[in-house]
């Protein structure tokens, strides 16, 4: 998910970077603000270069029509996020006040607001500074407390900003409130709500010795971004990922798998009892035909490897939704780097899947590694072509059009289930 991480002017404005870090290895995407006091502490270098976005330093910044920038973020973030928090700041939200990004950005989003307070004792205990934290507590804002213990100017007491891991537990907590189950409401608003929800995500490790491998770039973001947005619908989600370095979202059941081999029979073994099988992971399409038991030396000017084709695990599934006239809703994943519909549905028809989602991977906003994708849906009715725009979104526009094929098709995927 996308969260806007405003960063304010105080000593513990160093933690909001292991903050940014913590929400990425989750698998969100993270944008920074830093107010103009905050880049007294920490260079915006910094945020840059960990959450690979420009960092918003300045409203009125000329060029990119930063006037109505906080407009556009206000309606695309799913979390702001204010860490450390001043005294100033609490006063601006409390009071309305928008005279910089940050504040304008408050006072804009409809999205939850979370707040970890960070100041001197005095200036926290302070009757204002009580008033204002009140004040945005009646309408919503929710806080992360500051703890006790030695503060940089000298006091001893509470006021010091909450641990990262901390503040990060608690944005996790609002945003996916799922690893507990989904609000009520929610779950029944969604077709997909009590779903049994199959995503793989990630590249698979093929080995070669025991040391080396063949795997892919596959980061496994887009997976994780559908598994997250199905939980989040109330879909009963177990992600199957292989091995990468970003954490998966916290859904009811996640799978490590490393080879193509795993991550088919573990696919398999529950695809039967599911209603939904988005098949995101970079599989392997060819596995070393022998795993060298000790390390391969280096001998002559060449070598050469046999490989053999992986089991295809969609296209299995497909043939045998065909043989039994019902299954789960299948959703594929093609990266393309040419004629991407045309190729999408081929693949569409040959697997029998109902829909291909292709990913123009020569482009370098997107596909592997990167936090944006453009995506093109290939159903039964055609293909879509869908703007760049944030893998969270992109979650979001493939599970609608999962929607209505799941509303169209209830009665095939319940029996399934019994
Ligand atoms: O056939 P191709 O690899 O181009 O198709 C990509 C789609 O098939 C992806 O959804 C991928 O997860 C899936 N796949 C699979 N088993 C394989 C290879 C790819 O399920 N062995």
């Amino acid at each position: 998910m996308l969260i806007a991480l405003g960063v304010t002017g105080g000593i513990g404005a160093y933690k909001a970077v292991e903050v940014a870090r913590g929400l990425q290895k989750r698998g969100h995407e993270v944008v920074a603000i830093m107010t103009a006091s905050a880049t007294k502490f920490v260079g915006p270098v910094t945020f840059e270069a960990i959450t690979r976005r420009r960092v918003i330093t300045d409203q009125f910044e000329s060029g990119a029509n930063s006037d109505i920038e906080h407009i556009a973020l206000a309606s695309s973030i799913d979390l702001l996020l204010v860490a450390p928090a001043t005294a100033n700041i609490l006063g601006k939200f409390a009071n309305g006040l928008a005279d910089d990004f940050l504040s304008t950005l408050y006072t804009a989003t409809r999205a939850p607001v979370l707040v970890a307070p960070a100041m001197n004792t005095n200036m926290f205990a302070h009757e204002a500074v009580r008033r204002n934290l009140d004040a945005l507590a009646a309408r919503g804002v929710r806080f992360v407390d500051p703890g006790e213990g030695y503060l940089a100017c000298g006091w001893i007491g509470k006021g010091r900003l909450a641990e990262p891991d901390e503040i990060v537990a608690a944005a996790e907590a609002i945003l996916r409130p799922t690893g507990t189950g989904p609000a009520p409401r929610e779950a029944a608003a969604s077709v997909l709500g009590g779903r049994r929800v199959i995503v793989t995500a990630g590249p698979t490790y093929e080995d070669v010795d025991p040391v080396r491998f063949i795997g892919n770039r596959s980061s496994g973001r887009m997976g994780f971004a559908i598994a997250a947005e199905a939980a989040r619908r109330g879909a009963d989600v177990t992600l199957i990922m292989g091995p990468t370095a970003v954490e998966p979202p916290a859904v009811r059941d996640v799978v490590k798998v490393r080879s193509a081999a795993d991550m088919h029979d573990a696919v398999i073994g529950l695809a039967d009892r599911a209603d939904l099988v988005v098949m995101a992971a970079a599989v392997a399409d060819y596995s070393p035909v022998e795993r060298a038991a000790q390390k391969v030396h280096k001998a002559g000017e060449t070598l050469t490897l046999v490989l053999r084709k992986t089991p295809d695990i969609l296209g299995e599934l497909g043939r045998r939704r065909l043989a039994a006239g019902r299954g789960p809703v299948l959703v594929g994943f093609a990266a393309e780097t040419e004629r991407v519909s045309e190729q999408a549905e081929a693949k569409r028809a040959h697997k029998h899947v109902d829909l291909i989602v292709a990913n123009d991977v020569s482009r370098s906003d997107a596909g592997f590694e990167v936090d944006t994708n453009a995506v093109t849906i290939v159903g039964a009715h055609g293909a879509e072509v869908l703007p760049l725009m944030t893998k969270t979104r992109a979650a979001a526009e493939i599970l609608d059009r999962v929607e209505r094929l799941l509303a169209g098709s209830p009665a095939a995927t319940r029996a399934l289930r019994n």
